[in-house]
């Protein structure tokens, strides 16, 4: 009965039929921050990267604004902390585009990520993770790419991100725990400078970096939550965090200075999943952005918590509008099973079945 409504559910779906995977790189760690980017230009046409950052740029700031700050930018750079100092300035030699451009960028998608990000539990305790990436830029989706942080020749972590971007919103740490961010509140190009001086000078961490910082760091799930709770950032955010036994799951809404909220899963009363969009989730539902967690729920109760799994959680991220016009990627992670860490790129986003 469950599994049959669960079909005709899905049968009324938006099929999305041409995603694609992104291409894959390795960068390893054990290379000096400097150089341990050149990879990218095995996998990325070196005018293609550089024109596609000029084009973030130039639709996210006017013209005038990117020429008063070039300098400011520059007189900022030495500031930035190791390794995205490093990262960045060889991100910028391996491209070609300048040093100023590519901290505009890295700043850039702090903002006007919307996202939908679920943490589930199945009915044999096993944790299951995914997220939407939505950012009204359609050039993002051919800039999208999975990365392997090697050490040793092991992969110490993963994430997907874009190219000439240094931080995760979505990671893996293998056999530990999954993590990714949602944005809090709307912020504006404008912001811009607050953040990069609050990151640079008052030494908080963009929300980004102290993703890649704890799954590079944190031994397990609990460490996991608490650095993500506690470190100070430069703006709110949502981070959903999974890890590998029975409840360890978990959203954190934060404020800059610590966690506003704490919400597990609570599975043994019957809260196997949690379903964070971009809003508090203690608000009630009203509509317009709102719709997205309602139809995730709906979504998620008609699947049932015996029939979720990575496949299936992958089917409630495509129901329009949890998918929608903007959704660049959609990745489905489990940290117990690290193999099957999935990003498909949506070519053309979800839209509403006519
Ligand atoms: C990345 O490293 C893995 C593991 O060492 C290897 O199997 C894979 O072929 C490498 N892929 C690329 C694109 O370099
Ligand atoms: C982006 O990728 C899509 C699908 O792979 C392709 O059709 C399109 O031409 C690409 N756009 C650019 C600007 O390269
Ligand atoms: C989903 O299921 C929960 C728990 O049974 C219920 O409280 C909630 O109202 C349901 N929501 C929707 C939109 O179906």
């Amino acid at each position: 009965m469950h599994m049959r409504s669960a079909l005709v559910f899905f049968s009324l779906v938006v099929s999305c039929t041409t995603e694609f995977a992104p291409p894959l790189l390795n960068i390893s760690l054990d290379d000096p921050p400097g150089t341990r980017w050149a990879p990218i230009l095995k996998v990325f046409d070196v005018h293609f990267l550089k024109a596609a950052m000029a084009e973030i740029i130039d639709s996210t700031v006017p013209k005038w604004v990117h020429k008063a700050v070039t300098p400011v930018v520059m007189a900022l750079e030495k500031y930035i902390p190791e390794p995205y100092g490093g990262e960045i300035r060889g991100m910028a030699s391996h491209s070609g585009a300048s040093v100023s451009d590519i901290i505009l960028l890295n700043f850039a998608y702090e903002i006007s990520a919307f996202c939908t990000s679920i943490v589930a539990q199945d009915t044999k305790g096993n944790v299951y993770h995914g997220r939407n990436l939505d950012y009204p830029k359609e050039i993002l989706r051919n800039l999208t790419v999975n990365v392997h942080f090697m050490k040793n020749g092991e992969v110490a972590y993963r994430g997907t991100s874009f190219a000439g971007y240094v931080g995760l919103w979505t990671g893996q740490s293998p056999k530990r725990f999954t993590i990714s961010g949602n944005q809090r509140g709307k912020d504006r190009w404008w912001n811009w400078w607050k953040n990069i001086v609050s990151a640079l000078l008052l030494k908080r961490s963009p929300v980004s970096w102290l993703i890649r910082e704890t799954l590079e760091g944190a031994v397990d799930f609990q460490e996991a939550v608490l650095r993500l709770s506690k470190n100070p950032i430069i703006t709110g955010v949502y981070y959903i965090i999974a890890g590998v036994r029975p409840g360890e799951g978990v959203v954190i809404t934060r404020d800059r200075n610590g966690p506003a909220d704490i919400w597990p899963l609570d599975p043994l009363n019957g809260e196997w999943y949690r379903v964070e969009t971009n809003f508090d989730h203690w608000h009630p539902s009203q509509g317009g952005g709102h719709r997205r967690r309602d139809e995730a729920v709906k979504a998620l109760n008609a699947t049932g918590q015996k029939e979720i799994n990575l496949a299936t959680l992958y089917q409630v991220l495509s129901v329009y509008p949890v998918c929608n016009g903007i959704t660049v990627y959609t990745t489905t992670m489990s940290a117990a099973i690290p193999g099957e860490y999935n990003t498909l790129v949506r070519p053309q986003g979800c839209h509403e079945n006519e």
